[in-house]
């Protein structure tokens, strides 16, 4: 992992709807034994809960600047991600494989990953995360293509 400046953050949000929880709190374990300092806003109890609150709540976050970047899951990794996307400064994306969750970073400049817990096993989901927060940003000519999705936004 980087080694962060005193004005770098490194704290990172975890959030989820009901069909991710055991998988969301095994990421948290696991980021946060690497240094991350993991701000799990939950929910922590099994009732069937709105993905696009989860999703919205953990994108304000990073969005402000209170984190520097999210992971985020529901069954499919698919509707919270949706719900991140609509808040304004948020590139998320669903991985199901470390090479996108690298380039999400690398070429999209993504500040959220979103994860299926239906999709991917354990084993997989963590070395996801892996390669999500070990990568960089490149920018150069990337960065001229992710202003060109922020101009975007309405
Ligand atoms: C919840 O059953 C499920 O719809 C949700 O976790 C997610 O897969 C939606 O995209």
């Amino acid at each position: 992992m980087d080694d962060f400046s005193v004005t770098d953050s490194n704290r990172i949000v975890l959030s989820s709807d009901h069909a991710a929880i055991p998988l969301r709190q095994a990421i948290a374990r696991h980021v946060a034994a690497q240094g991350w300092d993991v701000v799990d806003i939950g929910p922590t109890t099994p009732e069937s809960t709105p993905y696009p609150r989860h999703g919205e709540a953990a994108a304000r976050l990073v969005a402000a600047g209170d984190c520097r970047l999210g992971i985020i899951l529901c069954g499919t990794g698919q509707g919270i991600m949706m719900a991140a996307n609509k808040v304004k400064g948020i590139r998320c994306g669903v991985c199901a494989d470390t090479f996108s969750a690298r380039m999400i970073r690398e070429h999209n400049d993504a500040n959220m990953l979103s994860i299926g817990a239906r999709v991917v096993g354990e084993g997989l989901a963590l070395a996801i995360a892996d390669a999500f927060l070990a990568a960089e940003f490149e920018g150069g000519r990337h960065a001229t293509r992710v202003e060109m999705i922020a101009a975007l936004e309405g």
